[in-house]
């Protein structure tokens, strides 16, 4: 989940301190499960400092896998409090897309709902890095963009209109206080001549429910694996608006242009080539419409990304925060129909700000 700050977090173990000590209930569970016989002593490592979950990479002689359980309270400054539900809709969620493209999601190897845990095979990140650490060093694979787009097209695509699913994943509650608030509600509060638009556009995505939505499409929640995505994190599950997804993936690929402005040309070229294979995958009666809502939405999680809850950690000096309001607030105002529109629209603020865009 991505509520605080973004940071490039490293697959690689890290030293277990006091705090990634395993729990000793845990392990029971690990032994109930089957996965770690009576006899072994498992070796358990903190995967990561995250502060929405504890992640374990779990060694108990076999293959490693991975147990994550989701926090009841993040561990940030601010009272942060988010149900541990989500981890039985994020594994159920991995459960369903394992049907859909079952090589870009881990398998849950099994999940334990009393304590709020599941477990998946481990991806060593030499072979899987996180797209984001990718991106920020410039590296722009745009055939690897292309397969993100047409897979979560493919996920959109096969879950649309489904009443079973929309039963299932029913989050609206939680979808609600973990990303319509913080972001879109929490910017409004900022932007007085914005709010109402705003609090329209939270309420309109809220009463959307026409596909399986991850809810966190962040390349930091991507893995670039040899056969291409593996998608992670899907704490923030929801039967809901599409629109959603692919609005928060684009704007990290604009917003990357801020943090390494030299491969800007090639993230807007990772732009196009993502919603092109996105909409490759979806029915050509419902694409005009997805189209129109991420762009109403896209505008305004890019300036949430800079004033609501969650500001990316790699945007810091009052400039950049300027020029990434200055392309937003005026697509907001007069929402644009077509995401190509959006993209031009920032390449002329890039281009015309001092620093061009070459
Ligand atoms: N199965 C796995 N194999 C290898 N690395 C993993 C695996 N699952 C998670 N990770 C690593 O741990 C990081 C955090 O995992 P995840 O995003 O699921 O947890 P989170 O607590 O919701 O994180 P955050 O709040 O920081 O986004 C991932 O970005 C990835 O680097
Ligand atoms: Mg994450």
């Amino acid at each position: 989940m991505t509520n605080v700050p973004d940071v490039v977090t490293s697959t690689e173990p890290q030293e277990t301190g006091p705090e990634g000590a395993i729990p000793a209930a845990i392990l029971a569970v690990l032994r109930r499960a089957g996965f770690v016989a009576a006899d072994i002593e498992p070796c358990f490592v903190a995967l990561t400092g995250g502060v929405a979950s504890d992640i374990w990479k779990v060694e108990a002689g076999g293959t490693p896998i991975v147990v994550k359980r989701a926090l009841s309270k993040l561990r940030v400054a601010a009272e942060w409090l988010a149900p541990v539900e989500r981890n039985a809709a994020e594994a159920d969620w991995f459960r369903v897309v394992g049907t859909i493209v079952p090589e870009a999601v881990p398998k849950i190897l099994f999940h334990d709902a009393p304590s709020g845990l599941f477990a998946m095979p481990y991806f060593p990140p030499q072979r899987y890095p996180v797209w984001k650490a990718q991106l920020r060093d410039g590296a722009v694979d745009q055939h690897f963009a292309a397969r993100v787009g047409a897979t979560l097209g493919r996920i959109h695509a096969a879950t649309m209109d489904s009443a079973p699913l929309a039963e299932r994943f029913a989050n609206d509650e939680t979808f609600h206080a973990i990303r319509l608030e913080p972001y879109l509600e929490a910017t409004a509060r900022r932007h007085t001549t914005l709010a109402d638009r705003l609090m329209e556009l939270s309420r309109a995505t809220l009463a959307c429910r026409q596909a399986l939505v991850h809810g966190d499409v962040s390349p930091k929640n991507i893995l670039a694996g040899p056969a291409g995505p593996v998608l992670l994190d899907a704490e923030c599950a929801w039967y809901g608006d599409p629109a959603f997804d692919l609005a928060f993936c684009l704007n990290h690929l604009l917003l990357k242009c801020v943090w390494n402005r030299a491969a800007a040309p090639r993230f807007l070229a990772a732009y196009d080539v993502l919603r092109e294979a996105y909409f490759g995958e979806i029915p050509s009666a419902v694409a005009a419409g997805i189209e129109a809502r991420t762009a109403r939405l896209l505008p305004a999680l890019f300036l949430a990304r800079i004033d609501g809850k969650s500001p990316v950690e790699y945007i810091t000096t009052d400039a950049d925060r300027d020029l990434v309001r200055s392309a937003a607030i005026p697509l907001i105002l007069a929402p644009a129909a077509q995401l190509s529109a959006i993209r031009n629209s920032w390449a002329s603020t890039l281009q015309n700000d001092g620093q061009g865009l070459t």
